[in-house]
């Protein structure tokens, strides 16, 4: 018999049981896992780029900064392990390719500017906070995703996560506007 019944009827919203058996298999929870999969690589590679970044840092300030968030990314892997547990699935990586860009872009500052600059510092925190902010739409998705499908426990954790985040957003702008920014602009 061939299904040229296409009604759109069949899938009542009142049927949805969060974190039932019934949704272990959806497109959403496909999509759900495949997007921890992209963030996992990311803060690795994160943590990578982390040290770069502190040691072309020219502040004590800013190369501190970079050293407590490296820290707090470890952090942030571990934690994301223990989401893929809570959820039943194993802790693998998928190549995130706006974070490949977004690091590349941290190596040219860190090329075009001058070693022991305040404009390096200037430029390292903007490039540091374009980071911060894939991450921050990451967990962000993440944990309306993690509520939507019922893993309440999961969405506490990306959300302890992402609240760290927005913490070192936060504070990398208090340190450009304290004295960075005003000083690189006296450079030549
Ligand atoms: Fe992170
Ligand atoms: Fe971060």
């Amino acid at each position: 018999m061939a299904k040229t019944d296409t009604t759109h009827t069949g899938s009542p919203i009142a049927e949805k049981k969060p974190g039932s058996s019934a949704e272990k298999s959806s497109s959403l929870k496909k999509f759900f896992v495949d997007s921890l999969k992209d963030i996992h690589y990311a803060e690795e590679a994160i943590i990578e780029a982390l040290t770069k970044m502190q040691e072309a840092a020219t502040t004590e300030e800013l190369k501190d900064a970079f050293e407590d968030h490296q820290l707090q990314t470890k952090k942030h892997v571990s934690r994301l392990q223990k989401v893929f547990g809570l959820i039943g699935e194993k802790p693998e990586k998928k190549k995130c390719e706006a974070i490949e860009g977004i690091i590349k872009e941290g190596e040219e500052i860190i090329k075009s500017t001058k070693e022991g600059s305040m404009t390096r510092d200037a430029a390292l925190i903007i490039a540091a906070q374009k980071v911060e902010h894939y991450e921050i739409a990451s967990y962000g998705g993440l944990v309306q995703l993690a509520i939507t499908l019922g893993h309440d426990k999961a969405a506490e954790l990306l959300e302890r996560t992402l609240e760290e985040e927005e913490d070192t957003d936060y504070n990398l702008t208090e340190i450009a506007e304290t004295h960075i920014n005003l000083d690189a602009e006296q450079e030549d």
